[in-house]
């Protein structure tokens, strides 16, 4: 049999729990490469384990978001970012003129970072004035965390799909700082636009995608917010395709 390298071994001997104390052993151990903080490390695995909830139907989309957000509440930004080395991942950064650029993020590797992730992950980076554009989710979860700058955050929920529009109606309209944090499912909240207001401006983006396996292939929905208004503030937003949302607000 392989020899279990100090990662497996730490894996295998704390299965999914990870307790935070272990995580301060490993610390003043040195196990650490990039020296983020064991409780860091924690929020990361906790964050982790929530994902798993939800895919494993442990928690309901809006139990998970109403989790994700407690525990975003408490996230570390600063300390985050030197886990995932943000300064390496943003040097020489070239923002678009156009909407949000997608960054891939890794995450080191070493012990007590989770390898087996049950989310997929990107961080948007954006100029002042341009946006994360309008859109609603098919069969997916997602949380936004704001990593640097600030934004004019609004969300919408879905409430009823037409041909050619989504009528949707305003739940949260309001700036968002460092370290704020929202989050999107099928039942609440479905719809959001993230605009920056200043430059460069960062959100970490989870995302749990095929919730409900035997349901619609996951994907965005593009429309455009600023419809006919209808009674009990509802709203006749337009589907529209990326190329429009992207001139519209991008
Ligand atoms: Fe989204």
């Amino acid at each position: 049999m392989a020899a279990l390298s100090r990662r497996e071994f730490t894996h295998q001997a704390l299965g999914s729990v990870l307790s935070l104390s272990l995580l301060e052993t490993l610390f003043q151990c040195d196990a650490f490469a990039d020296g983020a903080k064991p409780a860091t490390v924690k929020w990361l695995n906790d964050v982790n384990q929530l994902g798993w909830d939800l895919r494993d139907k442990k928690l309901s989309q809006v139990e998970w978001q109403k989790k994700i957000e407690q525990l975003y509440s408490g996230a570390d930004v600063a300390d985050f970012l030197r886990l995932i080395d943000f300064d390496k991942l943003t040097h020489n950064l070239e923002l678009i003129d156009k909407g949000a650029k997608s960054l891939s993020v890794k995450f080191p590797e070493v012990e007590g970072v989770p390898e087996k992730l049950a989310w997929g992950r990107q961080i948007f980076a954006l100029k002042k004035g341009r946006s994360v554009v309008p859109h609603g989710h098919n069969n997916m979860a997602t949380a936004f965390l704001i990593l640097k700058g600030s934004f004019h955050g609004r969300h919408f929920d879905r409430v009823q799909d037409e041909t050619d529009h989504i009528l949707i109606k305003p739940t949260i309209d309001r700036k968002f700082q460092i370290g704020e944090c929202s989050t999107v499912s099928d039942f609440k909240d479905n719809v959001h636009w993230f605009e920056a207001l200043e430059e460069p401006a960062f959100i970490f983006n989870i995302h749990v995608s095929g919730i409900k396996p035997d349901a619609e292939s996951t994907g965005r929905v593009y429309l455009d917010p600023h419809g006919e208004k209808l009674k009990d503030g509802l709203i006749r937003a337009r589907r529209v395709n990326y190329e429009e949302v992207t001139k519209l607000y991008g």
